[in-house]
């Protein structure tokens, strides 16, 4: 359909008097005797283009025009609005796409989020929801800039495998039959499955990320990552999208230093492309949002070692639910308190210690910890987790077998170890995770299209 973005009508001047057929859907109505005055949106912006009736002027107004929700073509001259001088539409004709019934669950201006979440499908028709999709959409594009500009190859890691990278169980199996009691034990079932062996959804794409890197240098993936975490929370879905770097010849540093590179580049293209967007989180939902982005993309980020931190926990003149002791895994209100309450900005925690972490990590030379980071950032907690990866053979192996896993799995990881090892490292972001931050949502819920959670899927 040949039609005007109502985005390029309000921009400018260059329209005025110009005759324009534009589409929409009615966001409010004021219906009159004599005229009638329409709030039209496509989606192409925030603002809404007033759509103005005379009707002494003969046109035909069917009253299904005047319905919240209802689709419209409108065609007519584009004029000066005379109180506020934006353009406006005087229309000479309007056809209805799409009736639209009073049950449109958009009837009130302003509903609850949580009401919102009941109609996915729908609530993409409200301004929130326009600027978190308008968002994500600019910062997925800002990922692959900033890797692009860098020399990072994309790579597309399988989203089925055979091997669980973070080893926390947390994978969704994949099958095509169901276990029946003819099985003898697990092993036959899973012998009689498509791949032959338990497969699963990839929870991280780090694995194969790394195998890329060790023939392409720099890679990058970045795609969505399934886990089973029976945990309901703000900050966790079952299907979130991951992006993550992998780099051969790089240190815990170099991956620290890349990562805060990557999400100032990140906020910067952020605040410089979606202006509009950025005006109404800071009003609607997070105050003071513009100038914590800008405090974060001009200053430095923290660097704190895992031991220091704790230190620092115990010594807080605050009650925490879980107790803090070194060894313990961090909690979100322990992260929550260092990045928000000592720090006050983004922190990097450094040398976690061994046991609460992923077998595959850099072990320090302290024997106890490893060179492992998370980025903790005020208002959502870790938002990146990453680290320099074990490239030692014997290291690897020795910890994999004291872990109990099943090395067989492993054997391509196990072999990059074996065939002109290097160290390397990288990170994953946890893209819904960065979207809050950036605009001050305070569910995860909120900033993907359809978030898969615990007993919710649709
Ligand atoms: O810390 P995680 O588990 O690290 C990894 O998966 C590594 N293999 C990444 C790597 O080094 N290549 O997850 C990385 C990030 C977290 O910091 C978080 O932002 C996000 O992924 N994340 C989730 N986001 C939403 N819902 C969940 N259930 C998430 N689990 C992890």
């Amino acid at each position: 359909m040949k039609h005007t973005d109502i985005k390029d009508i309000l921009l400018t001047k260059d329209y005025i008097s110009k005759s324009v057929t534009v589409c929409g859907w009615v966001r409010t109505a004021r219906d009159s005797k004599n005229m009638a005055f329409l709030a039209l949106n496509d989606g192409t912006t925030l603002n809404h283009l007033q759509i103005v009736i005379d009707k002494s002027s003969g046109i035909d107004f069917p009253t299904e025009a005047a319905k919240l929700g209802a689709s419209l073509v409108v065609e007519g001259t584009v004029v000066e609005n005379m109180n506020n001088q934006t353009p406006e539409i005087n229309a000479t004709k309007i056809t209805v796409l799409g009736e639209c019934p009073g049950d449109y669950p958009l009837q009130k201006k302003f509903q609850k989020l949580e009401t919102l979440r009941e109609s996915p499908h729908i609530r993409v028709r409200t301004n929130t929801f326009n600027a978190v999709f308008r968002v994500r959409s600019v910062m997925a594009a800002a990922i692959h800039r900033f890797f692009q500009e860098r020399g990072y190859v994309y790579i597309n890691t399988p989203l089925i495998t055979g091997s669980d990278c973070e080893g926390a169980g947390e994978m969704f199996q994949v099958t095509t039959i169901g276990y029946s009691t003819e099985y003898k034990n697990k092993e036959e079932y899973y012998a009689d499955d498509f791949f032959g062996k338990k497969a699963g959804l990839s929870v991280s794409g780090q694995m194969e990320g790394e195998v890329a890197a060790m023939g392409l240098g720099k890679i990058y993936t970045f795609g969505p990552s399934f886990r089973a975490e029976n945990s309901n929370t703000l900050r966790h879905v079952a299907e979130f999208w991951h992006v993550e770097p992998e780099v051969a010849f790089a240190e815990l540093p170099d991956i620290i230093e890349l990562a805060e590179d990557m999400v100032k580049y990140i906020l910067r293209d952020y605040m410089e492309k979606c202006p509009e967007e950025l005006k109404f989180f800071e009003q609607r939902f997070e105050k003071g949002l513009t100038e914590k982005l800008e405090n974060i993309v001009n200053n430095d980020f923290e660097v704190v070692d895992y031991t220091d931190a704790i230190e620092l926990l115990k010594k807080a003149d605050v009650k925490f639910e879980f107790p803090v002791e070194w060894g313990c895994d961090l909690q979100s209100e322990h992260e929550r308190y260092i990045t928000e309450q000592i720090y006050k900005k983004p922190v990097f925690l450094i040398n976690y210690p061994k046991a609460i972490k992923s077998f595959y990590m850099k072990q320090n030379d302290d024997g106890k910890t490893v060179a492992a980071t998370d980025l903790l950032v005020p208002g959502v907690g870790e938002i990146i987790g990453g680290s320099e990866r074990e490239w030692d053979y014997d290291k690897l192996v020795n910890e994999m077998k004291a872990r109990g896993m099943k090395l067989e799995d492993y054997k391509d990881y196990i072999d990059l170890r074996k065939y002109g090892s290097v160290p390397h490292g990288g990170f994953g972001l946890g893209f819904e995770r960065m979207i809050m931050y950036a605009t001050g949502m305070s569910n995860i819920r909120d900033v993907i299209l359809y978030p898969r959670t615990v007993g919710n899927i649709r």
